[in-house]
């Protein structure tokens, strides 16, 4: 990593004086994949979890941005409040939360009063926001899977939040696992507070939570007393009908719904939300929405999410009948040729007798970004330099993604964002690299 140091040598700042985050690998763990990206710029990358850039019109934002404002003018606001609309700070939970329950609607069935929404700068800051205000103590704790999404775990990091985990095995969730790993928290004087789930084609495993386990986690937050984060960019992204989220099933307002506009409308925009309508009673017997305050929370972040970006994603969504699925159908089916082609071509490189004599698997997910490749060997950051530099493939270590530790001889693969051609050159490199290293 690049160390700059110019001029006279002034006295510095000592890292250990700095908050232990800014120390902690997880934060260093993008920067390392886009120095290896920037090094060897003609390798083909499994890496970014990016949409893919066909799709994107820059003659489009305009039309969307004067979408939005007709249906403001239709509503009958006034030009000097269309100009401040696009112009001036916006109110901290956002300005679009009508139109953002509207596609909750459309989109999922989920039923949403827009005062319990707060639109944010993507679903990063929404989960920056529910740790904030949900985790009030030393003893309270962050349960999820491992492995997870480093976001969680960064922004874990920045709070201080103590974070536990939980095995999340090849055959996906097990209620029994939350349950025990809650219950051990107990016993050692803690308590859950929130369990963060991505239950739709997870990142980094692409796993994805059956129907009856999604009713038996809600009952086990229920009965234990904890609340979920449910985090689900990748479900309007994949084909094929999807299972109810967890917030349309949650009848006892445990779920904390995530929401981002990365993956189907544009991850520029940066404006994702949270829906947090749980009932917050103060003291003095007055009560609010916890939305009311990740909105205090916010205004001493970010102060809103920017009005331009909320403009655009409302015209897109307004053009697209009140919601993002619909435009979605051919990116969705895009992504699951990706996922096809790059398990198709996975299968061509390595037959079920080669994989077994030396030891490769994968899973299979059915929709989303990402699938999971095991191999005989460390697959980390030193592995993934010689990858990108003798085989000029990239992809991402599986470690990054464990919190305690763990996914050493795995790595992720994101198909989201290479053609077709580049897949099968890809896979191809990838199993040079394998046989590469299996020589070693
Ligand atoms: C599971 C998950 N949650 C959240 C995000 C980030 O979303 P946003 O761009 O809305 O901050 C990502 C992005 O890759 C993700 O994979």
């Amino acid at each position: 990593m690049g160390v700059v140091t110019t001029g006279p040598a002034a006295p510095g700042i000592r890292r250990e004086h700095l908050h232990a985050s800014v120390s902690d690998p997880v934060l260093d763990t993008m920067n390392f994949l886009n120095e290896v990206t920037m090094r060897f710029p003609d390798a083909i990358s499994f890496a970014p979890g990016r949409p893919y850039d066909g799709f994107f019109d820059l003659d489009e934002v305009n039309a969307y941005l004067r979408r939005y404002l007709d249906h403001l003018a239709e509503l009958g606001r006034s030009p000097e409040e269309l100009r401040s609309a696009v112009f001036q700070y916006g109110p901290t939970a956002g300005s679009i939360r009508e139109i953002i329950a509207e596609s909750l609607h459309v989109d999922e069935g989920i039923v949403a009063e827009p005062e319990s929404i707060v639109v944010t700068v993507g679903a990063q800051e929404a989960m920056v926001l529910a740790l904030r205000a949900l985790i009030s103590s030393r003893d309270d704790v962050l349960l999820a899977p491992a492995p997870c999404y480093v976001g969680i775990i960064g922004a874990a990091r920045l709070f201080d939040v103590r974070m536990a985990t939980f095995a999340e095995g090849p055959d996906g969730l097990r209620c029994a696992d939350v349950e025990a790993a809650v219950l051990e928290q107990r016993a050692a004087g803690r308590r859950v507070r929130l369990l963060y789930l991505v239950p739709d084609h997870s990142n980094p495993l692409g796993s994805t939570i059956d129907l009856a386990t999604r009713h038996e986690v809600l009952e086990l937050a229920e009965r234990l007393d904890f609340h979920i984060l449910e985090d689900s960019p990748y479900r309007l992204v994949s084909a094929g009908r999807q299972l109810p989220t967890l917030k349309s099933l949650d009848a006892a307002r445990r779920v904390v719904h995530l929401g981002s506009f990365s993956k189907t409308l544009f991850p520029g925009a940066r404006v994702g939300f949270a829906v947090a309508d749980q009932t917050v009673v103060g003291a003095d017997g007055r009560s609010g929405l916890l939305a009311d305050e990740l909105g205090k929370i916010k205004s001493m972040i970010t102060v809103n999410t920017s009005s331009l970006s909320q403009a655009v994603v409302a015209g897109m969504l307004l053009a697209s009948g009140g919601g993002a699925a619909r435009r979605n159908g051919e990116a969705a089916k895009r992504y699951g040729n990706a996922m096809d082609a790059t398990l198709r071509e996975l299968e061509h490189r390595f037959p079920a007798q080669r994989r077994r004599a030396v030891g490769v698997e994968w899973n299979r997910p059915t929709g989303g970004f990402f699938l999971t490749v095991t191999v005989p060997f460390a697959a980390d950051d030193r592995a993934l330099e010689r990858s990108a530099r003798r085989h000029g493939v990239i992809w991402t270590p599986m470690s990054y993604f464990y919190p305690d530790g763990g996914g050493d001889t795995a790595m992720r693969l994101s198909v989201s964002y290479l053609s077709a051609a580049e897949i099968v050159d890809g896979v191809a490199r990838l199993a040079r690299f394998v046989d590469d290293e299996l020589e070693g």
